[in-house]
């Protein structure tokens, strides 16, 4: 896994209200705190539905809590005249650090398309967050494309023309493997995230590209992530499902148990 700190991200979709989400949060850092869990080796991020937000900050903080918080959406704009947006100055604001921008499920039914997801990428970087950049290919886009292609299409879209680029993390997520049961095999995942890797290289340099995470997402279980994880190439995973449940998740987060046996 190289240098990097690996990234345990649980996107929760549009699943459980505030109450829902301070009764999870609490039994997943009471479950990683009985297996000794050490975040500084295995960051664990939760990303909730906005109205959940300030409740599981609020709780954090109060209970100093060492998981992370992140968003699962932002505006391209920072404030006006937008109904229904929230700015990535809000988010900021509730000590947010993560954005997924980009989620196949926005570009699917929402109809972003590269030029929103680049503007949504440059308003993470204006307010300070570390976007979640998601990339993935359809199993058509598959057939006709080849493996790689869409995703460092889609990574160097997101990524092309910002004055300042910031941290920020790629997860690549097979559309075809989410919510699905169908997985990519440890292999094609590996060879997706090292082709995207190679990218990131080419366009902005092998410094950012060593320093910057690639994760694997899509139908990531208990049981199959350290199948992923075993590889250099990947640096963490984001997991939808099985981050509602907190057993799951943290068998998820605690990946380096499995890989040791
Ligand atoms: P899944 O979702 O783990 O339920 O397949 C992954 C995601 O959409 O981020």
């Amino acid at each position: 896994m190289a240098n990097r700190v690996p990234l345990i991200a649980g996107n929760w979709k549009m699943n459980l209200d505030h109450q829902q989400a301070i009764a999870l949060v609490q039994k997943l850092s009471w479950t990683l705190k009985d297996a000794d869990h050490d975040y500084k080796t295995t960051e664990v991020v939760v990303f909730p539905p906005f109205t959940d937000i300030r409740s599981v900050q609020t709780l954090m903080d109060a209970d100093k809590l060492e998981l992370g918080l992140g968003a699962q959406d932002l505006s391209k704009f920072d404030s006006g005249a937008y109904t229904g947006e929230i700015s990535g100055a809000f988010l900021s604001k509730l000590d947010v650090k993560y954005v997924l921008v980009g989620h196949s499920e926005r570009r699917q039914y929402h109809s972003e398309g590269d030029d929103v997801i680049q503007a949504k990428t440059a308003a993470a970087f204006r307010h300070g967050l570390v976007p979640v950049i998601c990339v993935g290919e359809t199993l058509e886009e598959l057939e006709t494309e080849g493996q790689s292609a869409v995703p460092i299409r889609q990574t160097l879209a997101a990524l092309a023309g910002h004055d300042n680029i910031g941290e920020f993390v790629i997860a690549y997520e097979p559309v075809w493997a989410i919510g699905t049961g169908k997985v990519a095999t440890a292999e094609e995942a590996a060879a997706v995230c090292g082709k995207i890797r190679e990218a990131l290289a080419a366009e902005l340099g092998e410094a950012v590209a060593q320093s910057t995470r690639i994760l694997y997402g899509g139908s990531v279980k208990a049981n199959n992530v350290a199948g992923f994880l075993r590889s250099t190439e990947v640096d963490g995973v984001l997991v939808g499902g099985a981050s509602l449940d907190a057993e799951e998740f943290s068998g998820i987060a605690r990946f380096l148990k499995h890989i040791a046996l």
